[in-house]
C-alpha cells in the first residue's frame, strides 16, 4: 500500500506539470474518461457533491459546469500544492462562471473533515489508487454520503487479457520515459506504473465497494479495460 507522506510529497513535486503530463500521456483520452464520470453523476441530480482527491480540480470544474447553479461542489485533496493549481485555475476564471462556486479544501480521504450524510454524490478520479487504506477510504466516502447517495470511482483497472502485454509495455517502458522528460521526475511515473499494475481488476474492485457497504455496485469498463468507472449506492 502507498505511503501517504511519500504520495503527498510526490504530488507536490509534479503538481505544476500534472495537467500537461496527463494530456500527453493519455493522448487526451483522460478528459473523455472524466466527462463520462460527470455524465453519470449528473444523472443522479445531486444537490451536494464531494470531489475527493480533486488534485488540480478538473473533475470539480466539469461538475460545476454540468450541474445546476445551486449545486454545492466541494473539491478536496490532502496535497496543498495540487490544490494550489486548482485554486489558480479558479482565480483565472470569470467570477460569475460555474468554477467560482467550488470550495477547494484540504482534507485526507482516510479521515474526511466532513459530517455524516453531508453529500448526495462523491467522486474520486485517479485518487483511490494512491490511498494507503482503500477500505477505510471507501468507508469514509460511504459515511459522508446520505443513504441512497452514490459514489463514483474512476480509476485505472486491469485491461482485457489480450491487450495486457502491449499496455504494460507502454506503462513500464514508454510512459515513465516520456513523463520523466515532461515533469523532470521519472521516479513519480515509475510509481504510477507500479501502482497501476498492483491495482485490482473490475471484479475485485466491485467486491471492495460491497465490503465497504455499497450496494447496486456496477463497473463500466472503458478503453479496452484500462480504466473503469465503479458506481455504488450508499
Ligand atoms: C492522480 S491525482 C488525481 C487528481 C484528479 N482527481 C484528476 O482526476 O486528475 C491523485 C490525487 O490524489 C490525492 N490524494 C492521494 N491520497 C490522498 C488522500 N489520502 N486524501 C486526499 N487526497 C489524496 C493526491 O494528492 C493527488 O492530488
Amino acid at each position: 500500500m502507498p505511503d501517504p507522506a511519500a504520495v503527498n510529497t510526490m504530488f507536490a513535486r509534479i503538481a505544476r506539470r500534472y495537467d500537461a503530463a496527463n494530456r500527453l500521456l493519455s493522448g487526451g483520452v483522460d478528459q473523455w474518461w472524466r466527462r463520462r464520470l460527470v455524465r453519470h453523476v449528473r444523472a443522479g441530480s445531486p444537490r451536494a457533491v464531494l470531489d475527493l482527491a480533486t488534485g488540480s480540480g478538473d473533475v470539480a470544474f466539469a461538475l460545476a459546469r454540468a450541474l445546476p447553479g445551486d449545486t454545492r461542489v466541494t473539491g478536496m485533496d490532502f496535497c496543498q500544492p495540487m490544490l494550489d493549481q486548482a485554486v489558480a485555475k479558479q482565480a483565472s476564471a470569470s467570477p460569475d462562471s460555474p468554477a467560482a462556486r467550488i470550495s477547494f479544501l484540504q482534507g485526507d480521504g482516510l479521515a474526511l473533515p466532513c459530517g455524516d450524510a453531508e453529500f448526495d454524490a462523491v467522486t474520486v478520479s485517479f485518487g483511490l489508487r494512491n490511498m494507503a487504506d482503500r477500505h477505510r477510504a471507501l468507508s469514509e466516502m460511504r459515511r459522508v454520503l446520505r443513504p441512497g447517495g452514490r459514489v463514483h470511482v474512476l480509476e485505472f483497472s486491469q485491461p482485457y487479457g489480450w491487450f495486457r502485454p502491449l499496455y504494460y509495455f507502454y506503462t513500464k517502458r514508454i510512459l515513465p520515459a516520456i513523463a520523466g522528460k515532461v515533469t523532470g521526475d521519472r521516479a513519480a511515473y515509475d510509481y504510477l506504473n507500479a501502482s497501476i499494475e498492483a491495482y485490482p481488476g473490475h471484479a475485485a474492485m466491485s467486491e471492495e465497494l460491497r465490503r465497504a457497504g455499497f450496494r447496486e455496485v456496477r463497473a463500466i469498463r472503458m478503453t479496452l479495460g484500462i480504466v473503469a468507472l465503479h458506481i455504488g449506492v450508499a
